[in-house]
């Protein structure tokens, strides 16, 4: 049976590449974005684009009768760690305030299941590596507090239904993903990361690859790690979009409420993935050794078990060299791909 799928953020990087999958597995799909940081062209011509606000409460409700919403996957927020540092009220206004608008239109409109776009940020820095599930939770950001709160948000309202005795086929279910580093780009080129100002590694190294930039600087290199860079858990955008449609199974089939990591469980440096990047780009970077950056634990590596077990979900793309491959593709693209797009809306 179709169901319609409200995405919020839908024409950014991941809600893009998952309103894609949805298609593709048969769902009907509304997007919602503001395009702050979205652009339309990557909402395929199959869903519904809204431009609006997903804090804008009635708006959305309406849309969610409109549309026979029964389903909420929702990426919009802001993503950019450093940026939460100097200006938190933007990060809470964003991501805790509008999530909650966009929690009570769900309640409004009677719909039942919610998956929610969190990260690794919540853990901090982990004591133990890989960090599972039921770690201590300690942000070391507004970023990372930003959407705890929001987690925290959605396990009360969840746990209000069971107290207040709401039949079982009545209550508010909720999977929270906790992504890991996020990156590459859609295999045939196609579709990929088009944020302005990207600030993340992958994305940054490929387009100082691309000539886009003149330099990379590597954020610390005094880190107690093998190489005294940063280790990060990346996952290919692809496999975390995938994730996203498992979960709406997961939940279309009476799953309870969970909260799962999203990483591959191992870990790459700093150094290694700009390693890599200069392998599949064939070009030399102008690599500086920059001071560490606020608010970056040095080894963030997810323990995947809980979500092999609750989704079954298992990666079709672990593997760095294919990420950065699609990444530095992707950037090659791009300005060819946003060139055509204008001059369509022109002839448009
Ligand atoms: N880095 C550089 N140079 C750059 C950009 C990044 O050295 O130009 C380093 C960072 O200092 C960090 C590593 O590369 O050590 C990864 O940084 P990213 O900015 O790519 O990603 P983050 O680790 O900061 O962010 C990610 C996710 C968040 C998550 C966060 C947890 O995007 O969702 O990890 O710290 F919350």
């Amino acid at each position: 049976m179709q169901h319609t799928v409200l995405v919020t953020g839908g024409a950014g990087y991941i809600g893009s590449h998952t309103t894609r999958q949805l298609l593709h597995a048969g769902h009907r799909v509304v997007v919602v974005d503001n395009l702050y940081s979205g652009n339309k062209w990557a909402v395929p011509e199959q869903a519904v684009f809204v431009e609006l606000d997903s804090g804008n409460r009635a708006a959305v409700c309406r849309l969610m009768h409109e549309h026979d919403v029964t389903a909420v996957i929702h990426f919009a927020g802001h993503i950019v760690v450093p940026e939460s540092v100097s200006d938190p009220a933007k990060y809470y206004g964003n991501n805790v305030v509008n999530s909650l608008q966009m929690i009570q239109a769900c309640r409004d409109a009677g719909v039942r299941h919610f998956i929610f776009s969190s990260s690794a940020a919540v853990y901090g820095t982990p004591a133990t590596i890989p960090v599972g599930e039921e770690a201590d939770t300690a942000p070391i950001n507004p970023y990372g507090f930003s959407k705890l709160t929001t987690e925290w948000m959605l396990q009360d309202l969840s746990h209000s239904d069971r107290i207040n005795n709401k039949p079982a086929g009545e209550c508010f279910n909720h999977v929270a993903l906790r992504y890991f580093n996020v990156a590459g780009a859609a295999l045939d080129g196609s579709l990929g990361q088009a944020t302005p100002d990207a600030t993340h590694l992958i994305k940054v190294a490929c387009e100082a690859a691309c000539g886009k930039r003149d330099q990379i600087a590597i954020f610390g290199t005094d880190y107690d790690t093998e190489d005294g860079t940063c280790v990060r858990d990346y996952i290919h955008v692809e496999d975390l979009a995938k994730a996203h449609v498992t979960a709406l199974e997961y939940l279309r089939n009476g799953g309870q409420c969970q909260t799962l990591n999203c990483g591959y469980g191992r870990g790459f440096s700093v150094r290694q993935v700009l390693d890599t990047v200069q392998k599949v780009s064939n070009a030399e970077l102008n690599l500086i050794e920059a001071p560490r950056r606020p608010g970056d634990p040095p080894i963030l590596i997810a323990d995947k078990t809980k979500i092999h077990e609750v989704l079954n979900w298992r990666p079709d793309y672990d593997d760095l060299e294919l990420i950065c491959d699609t990444a530095y593709k992707w950037e090659r693209n791009l300005v060819k791909f946003q060139k055509r797009h204008r001059d369509q809306t022109k002839a448009g």
